[in-house]
């Protein structure tokens, strides 16, 4: 009998089901976790692969070039998950570090402006751009639909000679609608206009297909639905504008090198890397690639086409019980809009994991008692759906819904 038996939980080399791969979170044994948009939960196989990592430093067994390897394989895996070149991608931080790097790279003139709706974004991609601000950016800032969700074709009216870049998240961290990147690609190629994607909300959830989308940079970490670790991330530049954009920083990854030499200065007179790998700066945070290399093997396997039906499904059914329930989600359940995310209550009635709404605030401490994971994010009751989850626990979810509103009815809620 092997130890798979003994703890029923399926052999690591075993096919990827769904149901296969939910069974490797143990996360899932105590909750029903619904909060892929605050933060991602450890497969056992990408435990066991930062264990190696850490199997290995402890012995001293592996160089660096070879722990290095693993960067690459991510990069590789990572390239294939979006459909593009591995050179196109730089293994970075965060979404911050990508942000920044672009809005540093960019050659801005005086009169240059970037269109955003910063009401849609996370403060780490205002941020980023209110700082060039100081360089002479203008920030052209347009307001979002009604709905909450981008106005995809106000922000391609606010387009003029002056604008060199885009910023948008694929899909916005409250309310959660997704955003049409093609219709902005499409648009942004044709002006010459950078799209940047914020895409931490998306990646590794949703399918993705740069070749079709047309962005033309891509920052994500892997600590949300590509279900690696804080602190690793990936960076998306397409080949078009490679040449136009010179790195803030600079260290030995960047530059090309004529040796393996790694304590060797090159020439004074370097070249850049003529990828996206001139946006890599010094040493790469080596536990988050293992753990991203074993992560994206899973998701790969699974397909991100199979994972977004099988998210959309369950999120529409999601939707469907609120509904039935008296609420009004704030995504559609369907369409073109509709993500892994699903949001209650008014937008920004509340802040921060709290909620001024006098249903919401108490339905979430309600969730909590029941042990149903989501998330209050601008006031607004946030959950997010991967590939993990099942109709077990939209069941879960919608029952502890429904008993949370009898309790607040009646007046029982704490
Ligand atoms: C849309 C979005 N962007 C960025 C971040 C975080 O940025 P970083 O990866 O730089 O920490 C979050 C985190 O919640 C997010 O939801």
């Amino acid at each position: 009998m092997t130890s798979n038996v003994l703890t029923s939980e399926p052999a690591l080399d075993a096919p990827l089901t769904f149901s296969a791969f939910r069974g490797g979170f143990p996360a899932l044994r105590a909750q029903t976790y619904l909060s892929i948009c605050d933060k991602m939960i450890l497969h056992r196989r990408v435990r066991a692969a930062v264990e190696e990592f850490l199997d290995r430093l402890e012995m001293a067994s592996v160089n660096r070039v070879q722990h290095e390897q693993r960067v690459a394989s991510a990069r590789r895996k990572f390239a294939r998950l979006m459909n593009v070149a591995p050179e196109t991608i730089a293994a970075i931080r965060n979404v911050s570090d990508g942000t920044n790097s672009i809005a540093w790279a960019l050659p801005w003139k005086a009169g240059d402006n970037v269109v955003l709706t910063s009401d849609c974004e996370h403060p780490n991609n205002i941020y980023p751009w209110l700082r060039q601000r100081r360089r002479g950016l203008e920030l052209r800032v347009v307001d979002p639909l009604p709905d909450g969700s981008i106005d995809i074709d106000a922000l391609i009216s606010a387009i003029d000679g002056g604008t060199r870049l885009m910023t948008v998240a694929s899909a916005t961290f409250a309310p959660g609608h997704r955003t049409d990147l093609r219709a902005l690609g499409e648009a942004c190629r044709k002006r010459d206009v950078f799209l940047l994607v914020d895409g931490v909300q998306t990646a590794g959830i949703m399918h993705h297909d740069f070749s079709i989308e047309m962005v033309d940079g891509f920052a994500t970490s892997v600590s949300k639905g590509l279900l690696g670790l804080y602190g690793f991330g990936f960076l998306y530049v397409s080949p078009k504008w490679i040449e136009r954009l010179e790195p803030a920083y600079l260290s030995r990854p960047a530059v090309v090198q004529k040796t393996d030499d790694h304590s060797t200065m090159g020439e004074f007179d370097y070249e850049y890397q003529p990828d996206s790998r001139r946006f890599e700066v010094g040493s790469f945070n080596l536990a988050g690639a293992y753990a991203a290399d074993a992560s994206l093997d899973m998701l790969l396997e699974l397909g991100t086409e199979n994972i977004e039906k099988h998210v959309l499904q369950l999120a529409a059914k999601f939707h469907d019980g609120l509904c039935e329930l008296g609420m009004t989600p704030a995504v559609p359940g369907r369409g073109p809009k509709q993500s892994h995310i699903v949001t209650l209550g008014l937008i920004n009635a509340g802040g921060h994991g709290f909620s001024t709404d006098p249903t919401i605030q108490p339905l979430s401490e309600h969730l909590v008692e029941r042990k149903i994971a989501h998330t209050i994010r601008r006031g607004q009751m946030r959950f997010g759906l991967h590939a993990y989850n099942n109709d077990a626990d939209i069941d879960s979810a919608l029952s502890a819904v429904r008993e949370g509103l009898q309790r607040i009815k009646s007046g029982s809620a704490s």
